[in-house]
């Protein structure tokens, strides 16, 4: 009998696998494990423009209501929540009330995303006497939204990280202290994983970006509070790795807890448009003057456009003469 080497791909084994290349995992995803989970559906494409009157603006309001957008009309949300702590912005709710205060904002990012749209959330988890696992909860009520789960990137803060000495007992078994040096981005997707190019938007990630924004540890430095003037900014990094790698040149990004504005920021960056909540007004004022800031300096001439807008004028003056 002929053995047929041609097409067909390995399977999982029970001791894993190394061929990793047209794996065929067909029997994995079929198996009891995934019973009860969100499913990926067969949908149709639809995206609603956000009308240009609120596109680029950031709405001084909570975000348990957008009505200023359409369903399917967002590409990419990125998003840092409030952590019910005791910041200035923070109210004091139960974890209970607070979850159920995030799932509104969620349920409302579901009904914005177009299908195969993508939300990241970056938390860190709270506490120690006992810890509190915020994102395992996130991720809970995002299953329970019917989100998709893509991944989940730990942000590796290194060395910027507050130097914290809650170490508990020092050199000592007796009540040793894990000191998190690290953040949460979980990615979740809208009813389907793939998001197909959409008209003529293209993919700005470069090579070198791809390979790196696809590991799912992350290491780049935490951003400094006072440097931004707002007290929980994420580094700009952040959206913009999750921007360049989940969305197309002149997708919309939404930020439903804006903040000082770093979303915006890398969606100007990366040329996609983006709309904002918040219902502080100074931290909406904040966000707003800083973009402007951005915007002219991303717009200004560096100096090498200018030795060679220079060298151009001198050419022709040249070929003239
Ligand atoms: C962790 S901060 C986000 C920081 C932001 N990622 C940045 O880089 O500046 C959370 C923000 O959510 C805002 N906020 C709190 N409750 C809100 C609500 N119900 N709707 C919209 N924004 C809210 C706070 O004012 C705060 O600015």
């Amino acid at each position: 009998m002929k053995v047929n080497h041609g097409k067909r791909g390995t399977k999982t084994s029970s001791f894993g696998s190394p061929g990793r290349i047209n794996h065929d995992a067909t029997s994995f995803y079929a198996s009891k494990l995934y019973e009860g989970l969100p499913k990926e559906e067969k949908v149709k494409y639809v995206e609603n423009p956000v009308p240009s009157a609120f596109l680029d603006k950031i709405f001084c309001k909570s975000s348990e209501r957008m009505d200023e957008l359409p369903d399917n009309s967002i590409h990419l949300m990125v998003t840092s929540p409030p952590y019910n702590v005791g910041k200035e912005y923070d109210e004091d709710l139960t974890l209970e009330r607070y979850r159920e205060f995030l799932k509104a904002a969620w349920h409302e990012v579901c009904r914005v995303l177009v299908p195969g749209g993508r939300a990241c959330i970056n938390i860190a988890n709270l506490g120690r006497k006992p810890y509190i696992p915020l994102h395992a909860f996130v991720v809970e009520d995002m299953l329970d939204l019917g989100f998709l789960m893509r991944g989940e990137i730990i942000w590796n803060k290194a060395s910027s990280s507050s130097p914290s000495t809650a170490w508990g007992s020092w050199l000592s078994a007796a009540n040793p202290t894990l000191r998190d040096i690290h953040e949460y981005i979980l990615v979740f997707s809208k009813g389907t994983f793939a998001r197909k190019r959409y008209s003529e938007r293209d993919s700005t990630i470069s090579r070198e970006e791809f390979l790196e924004f696809t590991k799912s540890v992350w290491t780049f430095p935490a951003e400094q509070a006072k440097t931004v003037g707002h007290p929980a900014p994420f580094p700009v990094e952040l959206p913009y790795r999750l921007i360049q790698l989940y969305s197309y040149e002149g997708d919309v990004v939404l930020d439903p807890f804006m903040g000082s504005g770093q979303a915006a920021i890398a969606a100007i960056k990366t040329k996609r448009h983006y709309v904002g909540y918040d219902i502080n007004e100074e931290y909406v004022r904040l966000a707003e003057r800083r973009i402007r800031r951005f915007s002219y300096v991303q717009g200004a001439p560096t100096l090498f456009d200018l030795i060679v807008k220079e060298g151009k004028e001198e050419f022709k003056a040249k070929r003239q003469g």
